[in-house]
Parts: structure tokens; sequence; C-alpha cells
């Protein structure tokens, strides 16, 4: 018939995963659930500081680096040119698999254009921090913002530079010279350059072998036709362009992110699935203006297990905030959301969500962009009955009870998005899935 396509001829609905608030909203999971119905499986931005948990029989990993799809046998997983890439955090997670009996061999394809994290930028960051006193980010210290700083200067050493490791040698030798000058000026203990390198070249080298064409890969695999996922870190409101600036990571942890960090085209995204916490964390500093500074906050970290999977850190927690969500909604064209972790509000007596910041008398619907502001904005509340039985074994929306599905549906009219899928607790097939 003319005009319409047949199945065949239409392209395959590649996905896109994005965290909607501050990172930690669960994506691992996520991904780890779509992926089982993926080819392939592309980390986009940032490194070795997201850390997505996925629980499999019991066992609890953490990925840092590799694609939450590595889990899955059949599925072939990307490290994007966006990624900050450090060889030894990269070394540490593929023993790991191994010795958790996960066989990678084959599977994992790193661009040639992804910049490596150098041993001088975690002394950088810690340099940084330290120089910032009581303003410091809370940054996970794994260097990320000085390797994107070095990219930005264009003096990176990007991961196909490896095919030539006696000239990586020389240049990461030249770099902790440079760091190591402005390490002594700040007070921040040198880094032994021999000591540094006797860790860092071998995983170098260890991992040269799985660099390639990562954009050729992709596309080659969209040609194909195979099923892609893309996989954000962190979340949309630490992007360093539309998140709390200057208390955000160094990416763009949206849209935008994907397209830069893999070569795909925004003509081939078919969906772009957007998580969210029931509620909201926060690691570090920065403005929060939900934070719950009393025992509802406390109880929900203690329920909630909420501690950085990274560094460990206690993580700041308080209610959704659908202002910044609805804004990164927006900012990121999200077709459906991912609700995670609804089982930790079990028992609360009341819920309040976000729906409108004051300041200085004004209403806002939108976040400001000065944090001065946002430090300054007081939340508007809705509140709304809690639940009192358990949300854990609901296998449907019907089997939850009528307060959770009203707090779920009152989510749904304000961000006008639908929420398809709804995370009753850690395991794997602990989560409810709505048809579209
Ligand atoms: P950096 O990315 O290590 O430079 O840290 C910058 C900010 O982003 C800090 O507030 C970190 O706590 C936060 N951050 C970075 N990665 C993650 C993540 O994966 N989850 C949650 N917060 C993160």
């Amino acid at each position: 018939m003319p005009g319409s396509a047949t199945p065949a001829a239409l392209p395959a609905a590649h996905r896109v995963v994005l965290g909607l608030q501050w990172g930690d909203e669960g994506k691992g999971k996520i991904i780890d659930v779509l992926a089982a119905h993926c080819d392939l499986v592309v980390r986009c931005q940032g490194g070795a500081n997201a850390g997505h948990t996925v629980v499999v029989g019991g066992r609890k990993t953490v990925l840092h680096l590799l694609p939450s799809g590595i889990l899955h046998r059949h599925v072939r997983c990307l490290i994007g040119h966006g990624v900050v890439l450090d060889p030894v955090a990269l070394g540490h997670e593929l023993d790991e698999l191994a010795a958790g009996g996960c066989d990678i061999a084959g599977r994992l394809l790193i661009s040639e254009r992804a910049h490596l994290v150098l041993p001088t930028h975690p002394l950088l960051d810690r340099a940084y921090e330290a120089a910032r006193g009581a303003g410091k980010v809370g940054t996970t210290l794994r260097g990320i913002g000085p390797c994107y700083a070095d990219k930005a200067l264009r003096t990176g050493i990007r991961a196909g530079d490896l095919v030539d490791l006696p000239a990586v040698e020389r240049a990461v030798r030249a770099r902790i010279a440079h760091a190591n000058a402005l390490a002594q000026a700040w007070g921040v203990e040198p880094l032994d350059a021999d000591a540094a390198l006797a860790s860092w070249l071998p995983a170098a080298q260890r991992i040269a072998p799985l660099v390639g064409d990562a954009i050729a890969a992709l596309h080659a695999a969209v040609d194909a036709g195979q099923r892609v996922l893309f996989e954000g870190a962190q979340g949309v409101q630490l992007d360093i362009d539309v998140g709390t600036y200057p208390f955000v990571t160094s990416s763009n942890t949206g849209i935008g992110g994907v397209l830069t960090g893999t070569g795909i085209s925004h003509r081939q995204i078919g969906e772009v699935i957007g998580v969210i916490k029931a509620y909201t964390t926060r690691v570090g500093s920065g403005p929060f203006v939900t934070e719950l500074a009393d025992e509802r906050g406390e109880r929900l970290r203690q329920r909630g297990q909420e501690f950085g999977a990274t560094t460990g850190r206690p993580r700041r927690c308080g209610w959704l905030d659908l202002v910044a969500v609805r804004q990164a909604c927006r900012l990121n064209g999200v077709d459906a959301l991912a609700l995670t972790k609804l089982d930790i509000l079990d028992g609360e007596p009341e819920l309040a969500l976000c729906v409108a910041y004051r300041l200085d008398g004004r209403e806002l619907t939108a976040p400001p962009a000065r944090c001065a502001d946002l430090e300054r904005v007081q939340p508007v509340y809705e509140v709304l009955p809690g639940w009192q039985r358990p949300v854990s074994g609901a296998r449907g929306v019907a089997d939850l009870p009528e307060a959770a599905r009203a707090y779920i549906a009152r989510i749904e009219r304000f961000l006008a998005v639908p929420v398809r899928w709804i995370g009753t607790g850690a395991a794997r097939d602990a989560l409810i899935e709505r048809a579209p």
C-alpha cells in the first residue's frame, strides 16, 4: 500500500534510559530488565563515578563502567566516546565479573575516542575539592571533572592512543610532572610517577585489545536491525548545563550526552525512558529543595539503603520533587517513566509531592538557574495519604494498595508522562510492567 511501511521496514525502536533526578534512581535494574530484549547496550557518558546496582538471584553486582546489559550473556556492550574510562577501575570490574562467572569475551568494545582517566585526574580532583573548602562539590574523587577538563583543553589521552604504549607512557609522565606542580601549590601530596604507572600502565595494556571503532559497530548494529539500548549515567539534575551548577558532574547526563557520546543520530532514537525514584536522594553538596533533614529522611535512608554505590557516602533523602522531574521530562522528551523503590514508602502515614517552588513571594513552575536562588526556594507540597500494606509481591497495578495507585496517578497527571514500570523491591523480578 503506498505510503505505509511494512513492519520490517520500520526502524528498530532504539531506547534510551535516563535518570531524571540526581543519579541513583535505580537505572541499573531497569536497564538490566530491558536489556533482556536488546542486542546491544551502550554507555554514553560519565565514568567510574557511576554505580549501577543489579541484583540477580540474590547476588548483588555494582557496575561502574561496564554497561548494565553485560549480565545478559546474549548482549554485546559498547563504551561510547563520551565516557571517561579509568583502566584500573575497569580492570577491577572485569575481575569481579569473572569471579562471579560472567564471561564477557567478545562482548565488549571500548570506543577508541573515549578519553582515559589518568593517575593525574583523581589527584587533581582531590586538589580542586580541597581548594574549594566549604564550597566543595562533593565529587566522587574518581577524576571525572579533571579528565573532561583535559578533553576540553585538548590535552587528553584517548583509548585509541594505546596502540602506542611507549608514547602513552611518555605523555602520562609529562602530565604527572605538570599535575604535581599544581598539586604542590595547593598543598596536596604529589604523585610518585613510577608507583602510579606501575598499576596504571598494565591496566591500560590489558584493555587495549578491547578498543576499537565503536561508532562503526553501533551503526552496523543499527543497520542490521538490532535493538540498541542507550544507558545514561548520573541524572539530569547533575547535568553540567541544566543541572544545579556548580554542584553537578562534568558531562551532559541527558539526551544530548547520548547523541554526542555515542555517535547515534537523533532520528534513530525510538523511545526515551526516564527513571525516577518514588522519593528523592542526592549525594554530595548542592541545593535540595525537598530534603528531609529529620527522622523521616533518616527512615528513607535506612529503609532504602541509601548509601552511595561508588563511595559508600550516606545519601541525602527527601520527598519527590516533581518540579525538577517535570523540567527533566521536558528537556529530554521523555516518553515513559520507570518509578522505582515504591516499596520504601510502605508504612509512611502520609506522603508529600512537591508541585511548585516559592521564591520571594512568587510561585515558580521550573527550577531557577542560580544555585543561590535554588537554596532559598520553599517547596509547595501536595500531601497524599500513605499505604499501610507492603507493595512487594504485587504482580500488577491492581494488586497495589489504593493509596499507592493514587500516588502514581498523581505523578503521571502532573508530569503528563505515563508510568510504565513500577519497582517494588531490589530483585530483578520485583517490577510491575504496564502495557504501553
Ligand atoms: P563527579 O561526577 O565525581 O565529579 O561528582 C560530581 C557530583 O555528582 C557529586 O555531587 C557526586 O556525588 C555526583 N555524582 C556523580 N556520579 C554520580 C552517580 O552515579 N550517582 C549519584 N551522584 C553522582
